[in-house]
């Protein structure tokens, strides 16, 4: 889990770790914020706690594809793979986890250095916190990374935007009954991706998910309060309930595209037990966009899909500046006149939150800004090629969406003609120009 992560990210050279003392009031967030939440920094020391904190871990793609063992070209047909075919977990009878237990007087804040990131954030935060629960019908468990904003003591709010979670949960506050949760911190990033894909589209166990993406099983220990499974070598696990027919303030805090996320009442959860490994280590992930690429990865295989049903697709985009979600890129081998407005319907309908999609040929590097700007310069036609849809359903964690409550939707189609047209659209190429070695032409260059 964590820990076998650091040792990988210290022989790829990727991980930093910082011996000066730091504040978990803003000075740690400004420390990862520095390096676009990209780099992983393991952080020793932390005013006023004994216990290290991780951060930057999964921001970064390229990282994140070695810590999965896949790469770009294969990164969506695994995931497919994994989540059409999903493996059993491992229960098992004892792990790390269990090495400390803490059943009494818990206070959240004393025990863990919970950092408090923006200014006008509420409260300090667990960014980071994987939330399982138990699907009360199935069994299956359905992982999710969630915010938790720290009331005090042994209390937390937790902000909950799932189809699937909040119908559960009302179900059982109709009954007056709490649902039973726990939180973990200190995973790895097989753990974090299969948390990532929607329980209310897949239904499937995330567990197992993991189980399959990991290519063995993942290791399982019992809780101690609840009736739910929690991996063995995590650093960290809250045991607790969300309590019905009571909520509280939640918010503001500073969101992933980079505002303030309004206050409201949302449910809170009681924290019954802490477990932690010996020498626990505290993971943070910055509320910033660079921290949802596992989200924005599940969301590519969506869109992929969607595509896959209209049209020849060469690659997908859900972009980082977009917030992995509400702005995509989209290179197709085009068939037919037809096929970028096809695209474009395709992508918007692959998911609600989806807001701007560019579709270009196979040609465009879709991953460099650069290009996409020249294809959209010199390929389309704003009267012919831009596609407006009024007042469609956006998110609220967009603000331009908020004010309105819909939003407008756009793709553009930045593919060339076919046929006769298309010859205008031949790029002026040097022969041999991949094989130049400019070193011979400049010894000492860089
Ligand atoms: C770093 C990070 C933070 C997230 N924070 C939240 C959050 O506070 N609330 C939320 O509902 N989803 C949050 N998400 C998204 C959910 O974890 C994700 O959509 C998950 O797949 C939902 O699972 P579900 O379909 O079981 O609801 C976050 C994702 C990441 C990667």
């Amino acid at each position: 889990m964590l820990r076998s992560t650091l040792e990988k990210l210290e022989k790829m050279n990727q991980l930093l770790i910082c011996e000066r003392e730091v504040n978990s009031e803003y000075e740690l967030g400004a420390v990862l914020k520095h390096f676009e939440n990209k780099r992983p920094i393991l952080f020793n020391k932390v005013k006023g706690s004994p216990v290290k904190v991780v951060g930057g871990l999964y921001g970064d793609r390229e990282v994140f594809y070695n810590l999965l063992n896949i790469n770009h070209e294969n990164r969506l047909f695994t995931f497919m793979d994994v989540i059409a075919n999903s493996k059993p977990y491992k229960l098992v009878s004892n792990g790390p986890i269990k090495e400390n237990i803490i059943d009494k007087n818990i206070d959240l804040s004393k025990i863990f250095p919970i950092p408090k990131f923006q200014e006008k954030d509420s409260s300090s935060f667990i960014t980071a916190g994987i939330l399982v629960v138990k699907d009360p019908d199935t069994g299956r468990h359905f992982t999710s990374v969630r915010r938790f904003q720290i009331n005090g003591k042994n209390e937390v709010s937790a902000l909950i935007a799932s189809p699937k979670l909040t119908n559960d949960f009302l179900e059982l506050e109709k009954l007056n009954k709490p649902m039973d949760i726990a939180i973990i911190l200190g995973y790895d990033a097989p753990f974090l991706l299969a948390s990532q894909i929607s329980s209310f589209t897949y239904g499937v166990d995330k567990y197992e998910v993991d189980s399959a993406l990991r290519g063995r099983p993942l290791e399982l220990v019992k809780c101690e309060t609840v009736d739910l499974l929690v991996p063995a070598y995590s650093e960290i696990v809250l045991e607790g309930k969300i309590i019905p027919n009571k909520r509280k303030i939640e918010g503001p805090f500073g969101e992933l595209m980079g505002y303030y996320g309004e206050a409201a009442n949302h449910p809170i959860i009681e924290i019954d037990l802490v477990m932690h490994r010996n020498n626990p280590i505290f993971q943070v992930a910055f509320p910033c966009r660079e921290e949802h690429l596992s989200n924005g990865l599940i969301r590519e295989v969506e869109l992929y899909n969607s595509l896959r049903n209209q049209v020849d697709v060469g690659d997908v985009y859900v972009t980082e500046g977009g917030g992995y979600r509400f702005n995509a890129f989209v290179s197709i081998n085009k068939h037919q006149e037809g096929d970028g407005k096809s695209a474009i319907i395709a992508a918007l309908g692959s998911n609600k939150d989806l807001k701007q999609v560019v579709i270009v040929d196979e040609d465009v590097d879709i991953f460099s800004l650069k290009e996409i700007e020249w294809a959209i310069t010199t390929r389309s036609q704003a009267s012919e090629d831009l596609v407006v849809i009024k007042g469609g359903l956006g998110s609220s964690l967009e603000p331009s969406h908020g004010i309105r409550g819909v939003t407008d939707k756009v793709g553009i189609d930045a593919t060339k003609p076919l046929g006769e047209k298309g010859l205008k659209f031949e790029r002026a190429i040097i022969p041999n120009y991949e094989n130049i070695d400019i070193h011979k032409y400049f010894p000492n260059i860089e």
